[in-house]
């Protein structure tokens, strides 16, 4: 897959987009309230928050539940050009590794936006998951 660069305008959109439902965020047990978006293939925006459990172990990160959404919505043959990631605290946050993993499975070539220690990173997927796993 050939990488297409995302604009400065497609990343303040899809910022903004996550930065909207970071309010919708269940996480009562952290208070930890993050939120993502991702860019399809196609130029569509889904968006998703963490969705805590008592069971923590059964807890959504926000970046999951953006690409199950987006797969719910718009069907299996998803292509993620970008995601991006926030948090109600604006405190560093780059994505699980279980996260790393299912963007990696649907947007190898993506490239990842989050709050740093420094400020916004961008970081291809490939580099913040070397070596991911793939069946196909
Ligand atoms: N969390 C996310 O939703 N995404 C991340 O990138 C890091 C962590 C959530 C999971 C849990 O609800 C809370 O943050 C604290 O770990």
């Amino acid at each position: 897959m050939a990488k297409r660069s995302v604009s400065s305008k497609q990343r303040e959109q899809l910022l903004r987009a996550a930065r909207r439902v970071t309010k919708n965020a269940y996480a009562p047990y952290s208070n930890f309230r993050v939120a993502a978006a991702i860019l399809t293939s196609k130029g569509e925006t889904f968006a998703g928050c963490n969705v805590e459990n008592a069971s923590y172990g059964m807890t959504n990160c926000a970046e999951r539940t953006a690409i199950f959404s987006a797969i719910a919505a718009a069907g299996p043959k998803l292509e993620i050009r970008a995601v991006a990631v926030v948090n109600a605290q604006g405190v560093p946050c780059s994505p699980c590794g279980a996260c790393r993993q299912v963007i990696y499975e649907f947007g190898p070539d993506s490239v990842v936006f989050f709050p740093g220690a420094d400020g916004w990173k961008e970081a291809q997927i490939s580099e913040l998951l070397p070596e991911g796993f793939r069946l196909k």
